[in-house]
């Protein structure tokens, strides 16, 4: 039927909708990322939209007095898993829509499906509504997570209105939609997961969860170039959006929170992908430093924080003269640039001529992190290697190095200390700055350090002064 073939623009990130294609979005300042797709058939009104992002919202409100609403003690829902409580900001709270982004083969449904288990287990009725996988499918995962119990109901579907009916007859306390890219409405034009479509359900989904007082969580798939509708737009509408990252090699995934209308967004959950699904992490630091090899030049152990809690770290770095005229580079799990200027800025204050060198740096674990506290750390990892002198057994290092080669103090010194405490670390190299928080702090040995030379006078052997690089090592 070639009925109406009219078509507008819609901007990936956000969602905008424009008649004409655009070069630069106006409301989020994208370039680029106008797609064409049908226009809904359903005429949307512009600016009739209401405050939980639903177009052409029924009758208009009754203004109110705070005082006049009920603020009902929140009552939240464990989930099972504490790590994701905390992500959650203390359990979910009902009623709430909540999006899990991630890498497709990440985990999410693995995620989920678990969550579902243990919501089921605590005697809340659960509704999972797989569009990408078959019951078969999801049994044979099911069974190789353990004691999955029969409580949780299962459906496969990817109707838009189907699930809106049963969800109106069932209403189940919790629902699982995997995936909204795999989700349609047949009288929205537009292909599944195109941004018509997501949208259009995104919004059924938000008019469910609040109408009918049911937790729905919502899995999106990230896609590189976002040739379906990213969840990026879903952000702006949905109460929660959690990302679900990590390096699909290394064992750990972490869950972060970018978004949350119930509390704050900067924690993290730690978990591991194992062989009967996903484990918690509850002390991240021991797990990622377990297999540090003592006393090695070129690592050396840092403490991140990420959120309010901190992280330990091994940062690894392997530097030696270049073979070739351009020297090579890599940083994995943090930033290339901030690698590249602190080499400059260790090549301009202390002489070394790193400028020969080709220099590697990793952090050990797969994890990912770029924060001005691992500065110190990269450098004295780099010079480690440099000099082939390593630190002292069971010493953290964090601080922020300046282009001057000042150390230059950092937030929550006393969480990342005392984690270290906690590990049986016995020395810790942090910025002057830093001593007189750390005051009270009894049970190890605290170097305070204002310039990068003082902190690389803490390396143990290996030649004062920069020499000549040992030509090879291979540690
Ligand atoms: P999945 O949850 O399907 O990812 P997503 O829904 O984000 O696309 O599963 C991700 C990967 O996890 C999959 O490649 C297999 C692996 N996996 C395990 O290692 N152990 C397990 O117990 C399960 C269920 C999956
Ligand atoms: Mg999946």
């Amino acid at each position: 039927m070639a009925k109406s073939t009219k078509t507008v623009f819609y901007c990936k990130e956000c969602g905008y909708e424009s008649p004409r294609f655009m070069g630069q979005c106006p409301a989020c300042r994208a370039w680029n990322s106008f797609v064409e797709a049908p226009a809904a058939k359903e005429a949307k009104q512009p600016g009739r939209v209401d405050l939980a992002g639903r177009r052409g919202a029924a009758a208009p409100g009754v203004p109110r007095r705070l005082s006049e609403v009920e603020a009902e003690a929140e009552a939240r829902v464990s989930t099972g898993f504490s790590e994701l409580d905390l992500v959650l900001g203390g359990g979910i709270v009902p009623a709430s829509l909540i999006l899990v982004g991630g890498d497709p083969g990440i985990g999410k449904s693995t995620l989920l499906l678990q969550v579902s288990g243990n919501l089921a287990r605590a005697g809340h009725s659960v509704l999972y509504i797989s569009g990408e996988e078959s019951l078969r499918q999801i049994k044979l995962r099911a069974d190789r997570l353990g004691a999955f119990g029969d409580e949780v109901r299962f459906l496969c579907e990817t109707d838009l209105d189907a699930i809106a009916e049963i969800l109106k007859t069932e209403k189940p306390e919790t629902v699982v939609i995997d995936s909204i890219q795999t989700i349609c409405r047949e009288d929205v034009t537009g292909a599944p997961g195109s941004v018509s479509q997501v949208r259009e359900s995104t919004s059924v989904l938000l008019q469910l969860a609040k109408g009918l007082g049911i937790t729905i969580f919502i899995v999106g798939h990230v896609t590189k170039d976002g040739q379906v509708a990213g969840p990026r737009m879903l952000e702006h509408m949905v109460d929660t959006v959690l990302y679900f990252e990590g390096d699909k090699q290394a064992a750990y995934r972490i869950l972060r929170g970018i978004k949350n209308r119930f509390g704050s967004t900067n924690e993290i959950g730690v978990f591991e992908m194992a062989e009967d699904g996903l484990r918690e992490v509850p002390n991240p630091s021991e797990y990622l430093i377990q297999e540090t090899t003592a006393k090695a030049s070129g690592s050396v152990i840092t403490a991140a924080v990420e959120g309010n809690r901190p992280i330990m770290l091994e940062i690894q770095a392997l530097v030696f003269r270049s073979g070739f005229g351009m020297p090579r580079r890599t940083a994995a799990g943090t930033d290339y640039n901030r690698v590249n200027l602190l080499m400059a800025v260790l090549e301009k204050r202390l002489g070394y001529r790193l400028s020969d060198c080709d220099a590697y740096i990793n952090i050990a674990g797969g994890m990912r992190v770029a924060e001005p506290s691992l500065d110190l750390g990269i450098v004295m990892a780099i010079v480690s290697s440099y000099k082939d002198a390593a630190l002292p057994d069971k010493t953290l290092v964090f601080g922020e190095v300046g282009l001057t080669g000042e150390v230059r103090a950092v937030s929550q010194p006393k969480a990342r200390v005392a984690e270290a405490l906690k590990l049986g670390f016995s020395t810790c190299i942090v910025p002057k700055g830093n001593l007189k928080a750390l005051k009270e702090i009894q049970g190890l040995k605290i170097i305070g350090v204002s310039d990068l030379k003082e902190a690389v006078s803490c390396l143990e052997k290996g030649k004062q002064t920069g020499g000549e690089p040992p030509q090879d090592q291979d540690n």
